[in-house]
C-alpha cells in the first residue's frame, strides 16, 4: 500500500477530510505520519486521534530553514513516503526540500491560482470584489503556489461576506477537491512531466482539470 505523509500548521480540517477518505477506501493509502511546525496545531490532536503519528518540529530549535528542512526531511523519509501532501502547512519551503521531493508534493492553496499566490487570499478576493473565488490544488515547484494546478474549485463571492464566510465556504471545497487528487497521484494516474502536470496520459491546462 503507497504511503502518505502529511505537513500541517494548524486546524487540520484538510486533514481530517484526508483521513476520512482513506478510511473510507477514497484513497488508496495509509496516512503514514503526519508533522507540523506548531506544537499548538489542532490537526496533531486529529492525527493521533485516527491513530498516526504526529510530531511537531519547532523552526526555532533550527539555525536556519535549511537546517530545519534537513531534519524535517530526515523525519519524513523515515516513513519512506511516496507522497508529501501540504495540507495547510504555512512555512516557506527551502529549495532543497522542494528538489528532494519533486514530482511527489502536492499542496492546496485557497484561491484560483495563478490569482493570488501568498497569503490572506479570501480578503484580497473581497477587496477586488471578485464575483468568485476558489481554491487550487498543485504540485509543489520552486516557485511559491506556482507549480502546476491540477484540479480547482470555485465558490461564489456574496456582497456581505466576510473573508471568513468565504473561507468556509472555499474549504467545504478543498475537502471534496484535495482527496480526490490525492487518489489519482495514488492510483497513478497523476504524474508530474517536464514541469506539467499529467492526468490518464494527458497535459492537464494551465488551470487543471475541468
Ligand atoms: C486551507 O484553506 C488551505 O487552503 C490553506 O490553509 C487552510 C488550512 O486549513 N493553505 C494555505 O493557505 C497554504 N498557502 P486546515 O488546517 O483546516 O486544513
Amino acid at each position: 500500500m503507497k504511503r502518505i505523509v502529511v505537513l500541517v500548521s494548524g486546524d487540520g480540517s484538510n486533514l481530517q477530510a484526508l483521513i476520512d477518505a482513506c478510511q473510507q477506501g477514497r484513497i488508496n493509502a495509509r496516512l503514514s505520519a503526519v508533522f507540523s511546525n506548531k506544537a499548538s496545531a489542532y490537526a496533531l490532536e486529529r492525527a493521533q486521534t485516527a491513530g498516526i503519528p504526529a510530531q511537531s518540529l519547532s523552526p526555532s530549535a533550527f539555525a536556519d530553514r535549511e537546517a530545519f528542512d534537513l531534519a524535517l526531511a530526515a523525519d519524513i523519509d523515515a516513513y519512506q513516503p511516496d507522497l508529501l501532501v501540504l495540507a495547510g502547512y504555512m512555512r516557506i519551503l527551502s529549495p532543497a526540500f522542494v528538489k528532494r521531493y519533486a514530482g511527489r508534493m502536492l499542496n492546496i492553496h485557497p484561491s484560483l491560482l495563478p490569482k493570488y499566490p501568498g497569503l490572506n487570499t479570501h480578503q484580497k478576493a473581497i477587496d477586488n470584489q471578485d464575483s468568485e473565488h476558489g481554491t487550487s490544488v498543485h504540485f509543489v515547484t520552486q516557485e511559491l503556489d506556482g507549480g502546476p494546478v491540477i484540479l480547482q474549485a470555485k465558490v461564489p463571492v456574496f456582497d456581505e461576506d466576510s473573508a471568513e464566510d468565504l473561507s468556509e465556504r472555499v474549504q467545504t471545497q478543498e475537502h471534496n477537491i484535495y482527496p480526490l487528487v490525492v487518489s489519482w497521484f495514488v492510483d497513478g494516474r497523476l504524474i508530474l512531466r517536464d514541469d506539467c502536470a499529467v492526468l490518464d496520459g494527458k497535459v492537464l491546462p494551465a488551470q487543471g482539470y475541468a
